[in-house]
């Protein structure tokens, strides 16, 4: 299995371009289920990600292809010929983003057969909400083997859906059923996260009726058919905040291209409250460490826009060198503190109490062999890597390649010293 090695120490200096976003890329292309139109997706990132999406719809029946020009790649979908609605356990356990093709398949074909997820790395992560939600749409949903069997043959027809508990995955699943639904749909106590925001807005593009994009209240009044779009996916706001953190840690000056400053706030905010500079570009953002050091600030994550929960293994790695103490709360999902053991094995010096972390700022973090569960996680340790003294080791690669595209590629040529060693290299 690949690994990364990291020699600490080096200032980060030049630019970065930010992906599109993982997290809207997965959404929008179930949207192909929606539609036996064509659909293009411009700025799709290159990761294992969404290679099990593909996986998936093709699985189903869609015809997807895939062109790059010059760094960027574009994805083509055509759900014409839809051939099977089950979204079997070997591609469902391995992403559980694989759930969001259920409010789609059965919206259009009347039926699907999806794997529960499972449990997973940071919590137990349920879909009841998904469900109660579309069974609400007029969905028969059964539990059966393992699966959730999900029936509508004579169509869904809108409702008043209002979710106990703010969750991107539920509202993106309602938002896809309920744009074909008969009648009228409300999302009440809907996520308002921007890559909802995307796909409300390429669902409109594919003639969809929306209102309310971007608020907690979403209304959609449904429609027959939907037709075929061409859209680019919003910038990763979460590579965008872990670079910004990356340059941070490392009292560098970068230019992130394409990031978009309105998508990040709360991290922004929490960032230049410890030291850290921003100024909004043409190209995009630049982010440079204030004379001095960084000093701790309180954390605390929440549904956006609040500061993200996918940010907060790497704000923590932030603050491990920080002067002062920083308290930093988890309150979206329980049991993702797992990087906190590696990075007190880098000399961190933290203290987890249920869900909040006492993180103490050190004068200088160790390198160490280390190894993370999940993808955030890892991608702290990169941050830790970068600032700690000697070689980190990271093992367990395959997690960044879910989400960061070309990672080791895109800090080396800010000046960072990372490379990934392939199976069998020498250390
Ligand atoms: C999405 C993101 C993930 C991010 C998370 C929170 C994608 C592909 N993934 O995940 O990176 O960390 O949002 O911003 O976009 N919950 C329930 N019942 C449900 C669904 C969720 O109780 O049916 C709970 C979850 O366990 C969690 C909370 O609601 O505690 C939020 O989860 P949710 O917003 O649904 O996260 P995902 O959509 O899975």
């Amino acid at each position: 299995m690949d690994r990364i090695r990291i020699r600490g120490g080096k200032t980060l200096k030049g630019e970065i371009r930010i992906s599109g976003a993982k997290n809207a890329a997965l959404p929008l292309m179930c949207t192909a289920l929606l539609t036996d139109k064509e659909i293009r997706f411009d700025r799709v990132p290159d990761l294992a990600d969404i290679t099990t999406m593909t996986n998936l719809l093709a699985q189903h029946g869609v015809e997807v292809t895939t062109k790059l020009s010059g760094k960027e790649r574009s994805v083509t979908l055509c759900g014409s010929n839809i051939t099977d609605t089950t979204a079997p356990y070997d591609l469902v356990r391995k992403m559980r983003a694989s759930v969001l093709v259920l409010g789609p398949l059965v919206a259009r074909h009347g039926q699907a057969r999806v794997s529960l997820p499972g449990g997973c790395a940071i919590g137990t992560r349920p879909v009841d909400l998904h469900i109660k939600g579309l069974q609400q749409l007029g969905a028969e949903i059964d539990l059966q083997e393992g699966y959730i069997v999900a029936r509508a043959p004579k169509g869904l027809t809108g409702a008043e859906v209002t979710f106990p508990k703010v969750s991107v995955g539920a509202t993106e699943n309602l938002l896809m059923a309920a744009a074909l639904a008969k009648g009228e749909t409300h999302l009440i106590n809907a996520a308002r996260e921007p890559e909802i925001t995307d796909l409300a807005k390429c669902l409109i593009g594919m003639g969809a009726k929306i209102e309310g994009l971007g608020t907690d209240h979403l209304k959609i009044q449904g429609v027959d058919s939907l037709h075929g779009v061409n859209h680019p996916v919003v910038a990763d706001r979460i590579e965008a905040g872990t670079y910004a953190m990356a340059v941070a840690i490392t009292n560098g000056d970068v230019e992130l291209i394409g990031a978009q400053h309105d998508l990040i706030g709360s991290v922004t905010s929490v960032m230049s409250q410890a030291g850290v500079e921003f100024s909004e570009t043409p190209r995009g953002l630049r982010v440079k460490r204030t004379n001095g050091d960084l000093v701790g600030v309180d954390v605390m994550t929440e549904p956006f826009p609040g500061f993200p929960t996918d940010l907060q293994a790497q704000v923590m790695a932030l603050m491990t060198t920080a002067q002062g103490a920083s308290m930093i709360t988890e309150t979206i999902f329980e049991n993702r503190f797992m990087h906190v053991p590696e990075l007190t094995r880098m000399g961190a010096s933290i203290n987890v109490h249920g869900a909040s972390a006492m993180v103490r700022g050190v004068k200088r973090l160790t390198g160490a062999p280390v190894m993370a569960t999940d993808l955030r996680a890892s991608v702290s340790l990169v941050l830790a890597g970068l600032v700690a003294e000697g070689d980190t080791i990271l093992n367990r690669v395959y997690h960044l390649d879910r989400g960061y595209e070309r990672l080791t590629h895109k800090l080396s040529a800010c000046g960072a010293e990372i490379e990934r060693l392939s199976d069998g290299a020498a250390e």
